[in-house]
């Protein structure tokens, strides 16, 4: 990883510190104005006795997908396989919900707290092949950071 995302992800690190999930707010404002790209930051968090993720904090545009069932779209793939999916342009892909006909490419990185899959981050770009194995790796490490302070109560 290049300065630009390591200095990202220790101002992460810094804001997580301090407040937990209530950071989180601050930590989709902070990538969004920061990272080049990133138009919506947000994070889902899986809902399993009802089967389908639930929007928590987020920044960019409001969205209709507040709640996005196991399976649909390309949140609902990664609740189901736990697999990370970068999405090069999203008009490619037959299982995807538009959260904004600018969105061209999406991010989704999962969340695993004790090896149970609680969450996932997803951004989305107005720019075609967006995220760069750079951002990828950033990204993998922010979830891992956000798994140490999840705590359900406060999604
Ligand atoms: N595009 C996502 C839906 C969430 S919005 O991007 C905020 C999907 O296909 O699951």
């Amino acid at each position: 990883m290049k300065a630009f995302h390591v200095e990202l992800l220790e101002s992460c690190r810094g804001l997580l510190a301090e407040d937990g999930m209530n950071a989180l707010t601050d930590v989709c404002a902070l990538l969004k104005s920061e990272a080049p790209r990133y138009d919506w930051v947000g994070f889902y968090w899986m809902n399993d006795a009802d089967q389908h993720l639930e929007l928590g904090a987020y920044a960019g545009a409001p969205t209709d997908h507040v709640r996005i069932p196991y399976g649909k779209g390309i949140c609902g793939q990664v609740a189901v396989s736990g697999t990370l999916l970068n999405v090069d342009d999203v008009a490619s892909s037959d299982n995807y919900l538009a959260c904004s006909l600018e969105t061209k490419s999406e991010l989704v990185v999962p969340i695993q707290s004790n090896d149970r899959l609680v969450g996932q981050l997803d951004i989305d770009s107005h720019t075609l092949r967006a995220f760069t194995d750079d951002d990828v790796h950033f990204c993998i490490l922010l979830c891992d950071l956000v798994a140490r302070v999840w705590e359900p109560a406060a999604q």
